[in-house]
């Protein structure tokens, strides 16, 4: 018997994870499906996903969750889809150092803690994918995003040297760059930004109170917003092609932005990105 292949995602109570656990669970992956809370896992696992507690944060949480799978696997593991995570607004002048530091716990000393776990089991097997899901804020800077940006640009950089590591090993790593997808994500952007950011008296309250109330609406903010399955069509094509591409971009900004940064000046960039953030009301 052909035992199906398996996958350990992050972030999966809401958006893109949510998405990619359930599609690639429907095309016959195991899939290890995990959230932070307790009860979005019993929520998981009620949904019929084989579910399990990590949060990125929290190094003896990211091994717990590791070795649970391994002792259900046999010591196996076919992927990795590294996907949890937020985002923190505002202007790098209003940063404090605590919240670059949790930007960069969250969204990748835990997605690179996990990494390391997993890449000595591919090593054994002499095979595996390791998904990053990073975004267009990874290649094109935009105003009021200052910590994003540098998380995943540093995810870009990080994601490029793994790659080059391990070729030859028969372990495939590969960026998704999404552009707007429909989540959680704007409303999640809220509680970081009123923690860390002393907006009431900055130089910048004028544009934080119409990002905030752009965080506040619901639908999409952004044209071309696409929902959460166009980043996992991607995803499948990063998992289960023979030649997986090293980047993915996801929506129509996220190519064009690629796409032009190839050929503008950073001054013409910096002009566009301006104008695409509303003049730092987007
Ligand atoms: N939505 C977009 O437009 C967009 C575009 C490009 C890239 N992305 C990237 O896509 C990924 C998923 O975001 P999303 O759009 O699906 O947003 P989302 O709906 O807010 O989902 C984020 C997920 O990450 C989880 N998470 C946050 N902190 C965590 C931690 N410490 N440990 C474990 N999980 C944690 C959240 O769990 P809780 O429910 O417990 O908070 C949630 O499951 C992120 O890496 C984001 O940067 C999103």
């Amino acid at each position: 018997m052909i035992s199906a292949k398996s996958i350990l995602v992050t972030g999966c109570s809401t958006g893109i994870g949510y998405a990619v656990a359930h599609g690639l669970k429907a095309r016959g992956w195991r899939v290890f499906a995990t959230a932070r809370k307790p009860a979005d896992v019993e929520r998981l696992i009620g949904e019929g996903l084989e579910s399990l507690a990590l949060d990125l944060n929290d190094s003896g949480s990211i091994r717990a969750a590791f070795t649970e799978v391994m002792i259900r696997t046999g010591g196996r593991l076919d992927a990795l889809f590294n996907n949890g995570g937020y985002g923190q607004v505002g202007a790098v002048e209003d940063l404090p150092r605590a919240a670059l530091r949790e930007q960069f716990e969250t969204n990748l000393f835990g997605w690179i803690e996990l990494t390391n776990l997993v890449v000595p089991v591919m090593r054994r097997q002499g095979h595996g994918r390791i998904v990053m899901n990073s975004s267009v804020l990874g290649y094109a800077a935009f105003p009021y995003r200052g910590a994003y940006n540098a998380v995943k640009f540093a995810l870009e950089g990080i994601a490029d040297t793994l790659r080059m590591e391990l070729a030859g090993t028969g372990i495939e790593v590969c960026l998704v760059e999404p552009g707007p997808i429909i989540s959680r994500f704007r409303e999640n952007c809220r509680a970081p930004f009123e923690r860390h950011i002393d907006w009431r008296n900055s130089v910048h309250r004028g544009q934080y109170k119409d990002q905030l109330a752009r965080l506040a609406k619901p639908g999409p903010a952004a044209p071309f917003t696409l929902p959460p399955e166009a980043v996992l069509a991607k995803a499948i094509h990063a998992l289960e092609s023979r030649r997986p591409r090293p980047r993915y971009q996801v929506t129509v900004p996220a190519v064009l932005f690629w796409r032009l940064k190839r050929f503008l000046s950073t001054r013409a960039m910096d002009w566009l990105s301006i104008r695409a953030s509303g003049g730092g009301k987007r």
